[in-house]
């Protein structure tokens, strides 16, 4: 896709009703806005001061184009703002994390279990060698041992990497080898739809070529337990036990890392994206408090997993911070009934609801009968992340599970952007189609290649302004990659997004400028597809698209080259899927492979995936003039 193309806007607005704004934690967005442009820094710094510093700032922020610091010199630690910080102010039987199980378990965690056990965690993996600095790849189910395993890695300074238990042994040895994780921490079994997933099983293959783990920390759940390995597989519950149960929180600095996270690129290999401990947390805290406008009495269901960075923001850090109750659960949406999940919102009592649109988009095909069933009364505020949600979805969601009542917040962001950037903040009127606009604290825009303003209703690239604190600081391994986002259309963050603004400055996300294709919320590199393919003995070349589908956003469609002494067949077609699964994981899988005897190229030999797609979908492929064949 190109930009500047025109965009016929919807004009559909819904004005919520006022008492929304009445107690809202921002009553009057250009009023908040406003104040933080007077005073960038000083917005940053009020903010920063609720939360508890072991050592004040320098400075709000060093900015050194394309780097940034921020709280300078400031010493902190995440988790004590997460779990210390509401020990001691009162809090410590409140409840932190409510987990539901597939079969209907379950498990109740307050403040205080949750710090003890982070404790004895963090020690156990001093027990085990990791030190300050040191990177631990976890692994796991959304379980709260998942949870209690990140806080634990930042309460000694150990930056964590997650890595999302859909994908395969290949996606997690790159992984693994690239952050030259010392320890692994997973578990033996995830739980879906009634079935086992073998994780450990996974782990075994992914170790194999990563010469960095020295240790594997397995959580067993299930009986008999599964036999531990040599001396490098350990048990998650006996090294606690053998743990001290207290440990004080490492002093990080503010720009010290705090985690890194594997995000699909433009390329073959996934880029780990850097964060660090004191803008990350400011930024995520500010967030849920501020925008989902968090009360005491919340609870809060996020229905990412840790794996990716919504969780990790709006599971983990930035409600923990905010002191909030936040639910989990290993739940499927439809099983084993497509009622699940709004029997969850009856029985828990959740307030805040924050999910996916093609999770809505499923439940919108499945028809209203479902969450008919159930009360859903207390839902209070609604939210959608991770694709654009079109329209029709914000209706239903808007109607049939907020009952025209609720605030619904389409937050756009990225894992590079750690928080929320854009949205319709509770009580401003909001329109279906758009986000909304950029949150007090960040400054965005929509504008042509070279960073000229677009006017309303034409379409340009999606940039970031100014630096915000929850930015990512480097790609971990790769910072040619990282000032990328700065070079291209200098001197912004290029967010690799299309969007329209329209004339209230409302803009609308449309999609990727790149070959990233966003498959029901999950970003996936046509590059990462593509050397999957080729790594078959069957396959000479493969080419990866997006083709849009009504409740995935995207699906898969793959050409290939079959090398010579290979027939195209149904039976290879399945094989090569097959491989993409076990290679990549079932988030990667193709839906569809088309064996070709050519690709479209440019000279220097780049597929040039737009044309295909052009093709596929029937539509105008735009300039070719590069097409070699
Ligand atoms: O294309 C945008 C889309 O998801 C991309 C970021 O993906 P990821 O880093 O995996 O983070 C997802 C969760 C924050 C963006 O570049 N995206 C995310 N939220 C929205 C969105 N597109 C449209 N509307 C959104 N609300």
């Amino acid at each position: 896709m190109s930009e500047n193309f025109d965009v016929k806007l919807e004009k559909k607005c819904y004005v919520p009703d006022p008492a929304c704004k009445e107690g809202a934690r921002i009553p009057d967005y250009e009023k908040a806005y406003q104040e933080f442009l007077d005073d960038p820094d000083g917005f940053w710094d009020r903010i920063a001061r609720e939360l508890e510093w072991f050592q004040p700032w320098k400075q709000v922020k060093e900015w050194n184009h394309p780097y940034a610091k921020w709280f300078t010199d400031a010493k902190v630690n995440i988790t004590h703002n997460c779990l210390d910080r509401h020990i001691f102010d009162g809090y410590r039987n409140r409840v932190a994390i409510i987990w539901r199980g597939e079969g209907g378990e379950e498990r109740i965690v307050t403040y205080r279990q949750l710090y003890k056990e982070v404790m004895r965690f963090a020690n156990a993996l001093k027990d085990l060698g990791v030190m300050k600095g040191d990177r631990v790849c976890i692994y796991m189910p959304l379980v709260p041992e998942q949870i209690v395993a990140m806080l634990a890695c930042a309460r000694i300074g150990a930056v964590h990497s997650v890595v999302y238990g859909g994908f395969g042994a290949n996606a997690l040895n790159t992984r693994i080898r690239d952050a030259e994780a010392k320890i692994v921490i997973t578990a033996d079994i995830g739980m879906r739809r009634g079935k086992t997933i073998p994780l450990k099983g996974i782990v075994d293959e992914a170790v194999i070529n990563a010469p960095s783990v020295e240790r594997v920390v397995v959580l067993r759940r299930k009986e008999p337990l599964v036999e531990l390995h040599s001396e490098m597989e350990v048990d998650f519950h006996e090294i606690m036990k053998a743990a001290e149960p207290v440990c004080a929180p490492e002093v990080m600095d503010s720009e010290d890392p705090l985690f890194t996270l594997y995000t699909s690129g433009t390329t073959g290999t996934p880029k780990g994206i850097l964060h660090t401990c004191g803008g990350y947390m400011v930024g995520t805290y500010y967030t849920t408090k501020y925008i989902f406008d968090l009360k005491e009495h919340d609870v809060f269901w996020c229905t990412a997993d840790p794996g990716w960075i919504t969780g990790h923001s709006y599971i983990v850090y930035g409600p923990l911070a905010a002191c909030a109750t936040v639910l989990i659960t290993e739940t499927t949406p439809d099983y084993p009934d497509p009622g699940i999940w709004w029997k969850i919102i009856e029985d828990f009592g959740v307030t805040i609801f924050y999910t996916a649109p093609t999770a809505i988009r499923m439940f919108m095909k499945l028809g209203e009968e479902w969450p008919d069933k159930y009360d859903l009364s207390s839902i209070r505020i609604l939210g959608s992340v991770g694709e654009p949600l079109n329209p029709e979805a914000f209706e239903w969601y808007y109607h049939v599970i907020g009952k025209d009542r609720c605030p619904l917040l389409d937050t756009w962001w990225q894992t590079e952007t750690g928080m929320h950037m854009i949205t319709t903040l509770v009580g401003e009127p909001m329109k279906p189609g758009f986000a909304g606009k950029a949150v007090p604290g960040v400054v965005v825009d929509v504008v042509n290649k070279a960073g000229e303003p677009v006017p309303a209703g034409t379409g340009g690239f999606l940039i970031i302004k100014e630096p915000w604190p929850s930015m990512m600081r480097t790609v971990y391994n790769n910072d040619e990659r990282y000032r990328q986002y700065w070079e291209t259309i200098p001197p912004y963050y290029a967010a690799g997004d299309l969007a329209v603004k329209d004339e209230d400055g409302y803009i609308m996300v449309i999609g990727r400028a790149d070959d990233v294709i966003i498959v029901a919320g999950h970003n996936i590199g046509s590059a990462e597809i593509e050397s999957a393919l080729v790594s078959h003995e069957s396959v000479a070349e493969a080419a990866a698209i997006g083709k849009p589908d009504p409740v995935k956003g995207n699906t898969i469609k793959a050409f290939v080259i079959l090398r010579v002494g290979y027939e195209p067949s149904e039976k290879l077609m399945h094989e090569l899927i097959y491989h993409v699964r076990m290679t990549l994981g079932p988030i990667a899988m193709p839906s569809e492979i088309e064996f070709v005897t050519s690709l479209p190229k440019t000279r220097s030999g780049k597929i040039m995936r737009r044309v295909l797609k052009a093709k596929e979908l029937g539509m105008d492929p735009g300039d070719i003039s590069t097409l070699e064949d």
